[in-house]
């Protein structure tokens, strides 16, 4: 029942573009739902952005305005500091060093932040005794880290892996749905507004790799370790990709894949190709998904928007309501003092299969130097698709591997590149047999 008593909590929140204009709505619409729920009123006192005068669909006249969010944090008298600005460092790192500095509870849905300073976050938040919640971080709308730190916490988790960006996948949606390329795509979505003027962060993998780092501390109470992710992005996939994925049985999909294994922790970011009857294969267009391997609950698989105004403010603001409530949970799931470095495992030492698609002269012995190049680095090809033929001109050769390590892919396409018939680099996208 709420208590009529308790102070409403006091809010600051910097960075009112697209998730802190969207947290002021949700919070206008849903107050009287929100304050059953938390047993307090949850009241905005302070805001700050850059332009004062841009209207934000929101009525701000009642509230403290600050052109500095890290002077705002400290001298709002907020008791919660809510950063939306982005980045991982500049105002955004200072508005939550300053506020944890002066005592008040931070709610961020800053993957930048998190992936790079997050463990030392977390010490400086935990030596005060005050929260820092982040659900908004990673994959929007989807309550994961809820999902992974709190309904998962008996078990011990073994692999995360996910679409966790949605520009990335509604990009590789569209070239699949239309036969379009990558750049012609990128164009439309940048139109649409699904990507941005700058889209390296997105299809370069960055982005998606901010938030496996997230993940990886959260499944397996280890530092946040952002230096050890491989990030391969999706600028190389190309739309005849889709054709031979579709005939092989596969969906192309930008994965996040953080693993435990014997050789330590895998955190890598690519392109790969999925078989179409796994889950996350139909997950299309800006959707995001996150399976979680676990050992007493099996696979969960978490399907919802990655992004927007709507999902990520319904995220920021069950934090609001989680530490209005006075719940609190450690933030990477175990206490800060415990969370260990983890050994990265290198890319070198990854198995599984892969897909090899090459340009090559139509001339009698090339694919025995193909096949001899990898059998040389013990590489056993599964299928092998060639179509039409063209004496002496370029023609398209597809080739799948049985598992194998990524040392010895590597080692055959160089050798392959390098041969005077192969007239493209060779392009490679990994198998998940998930
Ligand atoms: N957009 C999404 O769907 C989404 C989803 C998940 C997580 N996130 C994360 O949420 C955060 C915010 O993203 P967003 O899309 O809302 O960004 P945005 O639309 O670009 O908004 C950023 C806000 O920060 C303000 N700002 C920038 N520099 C500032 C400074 N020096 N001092 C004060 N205010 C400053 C801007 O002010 P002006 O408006 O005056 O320019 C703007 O209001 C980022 O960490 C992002 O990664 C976003």
């Amino acid at each position: 029942m709420p208590n009529a008593q308790q102070a409403p909590l006091k809010i600051a929140v910097a960075g009112l573009g697209t998730v802190g204009a969207g947290v002021l709505k949700l919070l206008e619409t849903q107050g009287s739902l929100i304050e059953q729920r938390c047993g307090r009123r949850i009241e905005v006192v302070a805001v700050s952005a850059r332009s004062k005068g841009k209207d934000r669909g929101v009525a701000l006249s009642r509230v403290q305005w600050f052109d500095d969010p890290v002077a705002m944090a400290a001298q709002s008298g907020a008791d919660l500091v809510v950063e939306l600005i982005g980045g991982s460092e500049g105002p955004a790192r200072d508005t939550v060093a300053t506020a944890l500095e002066t005592g008040r509870h931070v709610v961020t849905a800053n993957k930048a932040l998190l992936a790079i300073h997050g463990t030392e976050i977390a010490q400086k938040a935990e030596a005060r005794g005050l929260a820092v919640a982040f659900e908004a971080a990673v994959a929007g709308g989807i309550p994961i880290i809820k999902g992974l730190r709190e309904g998962l916490a008996a078990n011990s988790v073994s692999e995360i892996h996910g679409i966790l960006n949605g520009t990335c996948n509604y990009i590789l949606t569209e070239m699949r749905t239309t036969g379009r390329d990558f750049a012609d795509v990128l164009a439309d979505a940048q139109d649409l507004g699904y990507a941005e003027a700058d889209p390296s962060f997105d299809v370069d993998g960055v982005d998606a790799a901010h938030k496996l780092a997230i993940l990886a501390s959260v499944a397996f109470g280890t530092a946040v370790d952002f230096a050890s992710v491989f990030i391969e992005g999706i600028r190389q996939v190309a739309a005849v990709d889709f054709d031979y994925a579709d005939q092989l049985g596969f969906r192309i999909k930008l994965l996040g894949i953080a693993r435990r294994t014997d050789a330590g922790i895998e955190q890598r970011v690519h392109p790969c190709m999925v078989p179409k009857t796994a889950p996350i294969a139909s997950v299309d267009g800006v959707f995001n998904a996150v399976v979680a391997q676990a050992d007493f609950a099996d696979r969960v698989l978490f399907v919802g928007r990655g992004a927007g105004a709507g999902p990520t403010a319904s995220a920021v603001v069950a934090d609001l309501i989680d530490i209005a409530r006075g719940r609190s949970t450690p933030i990477f799931g175990v206490s800060a003092g415990l969370l260990g470095a983890a050994t990265p495992s290198p890319m070198e030492a990854r198995r599984g299969a892969y897909y090899v698609r090459l340009m090559v002269k139509d001339r009698p012995g090339v694919i025995a130097d193909i096949a001899a190049a990898m059998r040389d680095q013990g590489v056993s090809m599964e299928q092998f698709l060639q179509r039409g033929r063209s004496p002496d001109e370029g023609v398209p050769v597809v080739l799948t591997t049985h598992d194998t390590d990524e040392a010895s892919m590597q080692r055959a396409l160089a050798t392959i590149a390098a041969s005077d018939t192969v007239l493209e680099p060779p392009r490679m996208i990994r198998i998940e047999q998930f």
